[in-house]
């Protein structure tokens, strides 16, 4: 294998020269999750995820091979009486591959910080499932990570990421990597059940769910608009590439890399509104998700047009309404910069974070521009994922977590505070 994936990091620690040493991982193989074997391959429900959608309701998706109804039974606890809720279907097509039966369903009003069990289907599923809603207010916790892929490192991250407690899982891009093979879309889904059939889980996307074929296959995001449709209405959008939500006292806007984003598009006008409604009183943090960095000091991806003509044509938009941080994926390694603005540091700006780092198969991007950028902070190439931990209105920890060994050890962390916070950078 290539010596760069076996290249160590070595830090040095203290005054006497204490080294550790760290031994930069392989990549792992795809991994594939079969349906369980008691599982009934057409009517059982499979690919279990949630999304929020508004302040006080939940978009249920699962997928059965065989047309089945589109319905939630949900109670707060497993033997009350269960409300129920009735959503859509939907499918779709790839070359020769058909897809099974998407359905949706949104569910509440919900209370808040409340734990929900939940059947699917009628009759209703043996299955039971659970999921836990976000809270009202702070504290709040994210768990973010990019370009996770579907490998053993995956499988640990994942792992990690479960352990966390986190509240909802924010995901800047590049999920299954299926590359035009449906069926790993499929066997995706059934990896990320556990985790997201439980909490929330937000997504926008990456270079590696546009899917086009020249000739064969001209729509851009089949299965990714079909299979994790969120819930881009309720923010104005007309699009499920780029929307905006709110939880607790977080105002959540995710880009799409990959559609238009001049000043002509709809994503910008449509973004220039969404932040002309942000009440910094109500949401006092400001975060922003989008796949190909605007920031990167690491070899790969410089100079493509979705990181530099995006930051060329909104990141005065984001510096004018004190965006906190901008967390990016498409670079697979971890980096955080300083608050930075056109290249330099300010500290009216926001901390840029390359989270790409989630476990894909076409492993790190182990190179870097030296020196190192004065306004980038941290970068490793390792496989981890990062835990934003919103305190209170003005501060909140971020932690990177790397999969060492398949341990998760914190390697990066540092408290923000928001500049809407700092007198001369109020909005
Ligand atoms: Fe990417």
């Amino acid at each position: 294998m290539e010596a760069r994936w076996l290249s160590e990091l070595v830090i040095l620690v203290g005054l006497f020269g204490v080294v550790l040493a760290y031994r930069r991982p392989l990549p792992r193989r795809t991994i594939s999750v079969p349906l369980p074997m008691d599982a009934d391959p057409d009517t059982s429900p499979q690919q279990v995820h949630i999304s929020q959608v508004g302040q006080n309701n939940m978009k249920i998706s699962w997928i059965t091979q065989s047309p089945t109804p589109a319905i939630v039974h949900y109670a707060p606890s497993p033997q009350a009486n269960a409300s129920f809720a009735t959503g859509s279907t939907s499918s779709y097509s790839y070359l020769a591959y058909q897809s099974g039966q998407i359905h949706d369903v949104v569910i509440g009003p919900l209370n808040p910080n409340t734990l929900y069990y939940y059947r699917l289907g009628d009759p209703p599923s043996s299955t039971q499932y659970s999921f836990k809603t976000t809270p009202p207010s702070f504290p709040l916790k994210f768990a973010i990570v990019g370009d996770l892929g579907q490998t053993d490192w995956t499988r640990s991250t994942l792992q990690h990421v479960a352990n966390s407690s986190y509240d909802m899982l924010l995901l800047p891009g590049d999920l299954s990597y299926a590359d035009t093979v449906q069926d790993r879309w499929d066997s995706y889904g059934r990896l990320v059940e556990p985790l997201a059939s439980q909490r929330p889980w937000m997504v926008t996307q990456g270079n590696h769910e546009i899917e086009t074929i020249p000739v064969l296959h001209s729509q851009p995001f089949t299965a990714y608009n079909a299979r994790w449709r969120m819930p881009f209405e309720q923010s104005g959008s007309d699009s499920n590439l780029y929307y905006s939500f709110d939880v607790a006292g977080v105002h959540v806007i995710m880009l799409g890399s990959y559609t238009d984003f001049d000043s002509d598009s709809a994503q910008y006008k449509w973004l220039v509104g969404d932040l002309q409604k942000v009440d910094r009183n109500k949401t006092p943090w400001l975060l922003v998700l989008l796949h190909a960095p605007w920031y990167n000091s690491n070899t790969a991806h410089q100079n493509e047009p979705q990181s530099y003509d995006m930051k060329a044509s909104m990141e005065d938009l984001l510096y004018q309404a004190r965006v906190d941080v901008v967390f990016a994926g498409h670079v697979h390694a971890y980096e955080r910069f300083t608050r930075v603005y056109k290249d330099k540091a300010d500290n009216c700006g926001s901390v840029y974070i390359t989270i790409g780092d989630g476990g894909n198969r076409e492993g790190l991007a182990s190179k870097y521009i030296d020196p190192k950028p004065e306004i980038s902070v941290f970068r490793e190439a390792s496989f981890g994922h990062g835990i934003l931990d919103v305190v209170n209105a003005t501060h909140a920890q971020w932690t990177w977590h790397r999969n060492d060994d398949d341990e998760a050890v914190v390697a990066d962390s540092v408290w923000f505070n928001s500049p809407s916070t700092v007198p001369n950078c109020k909005v």
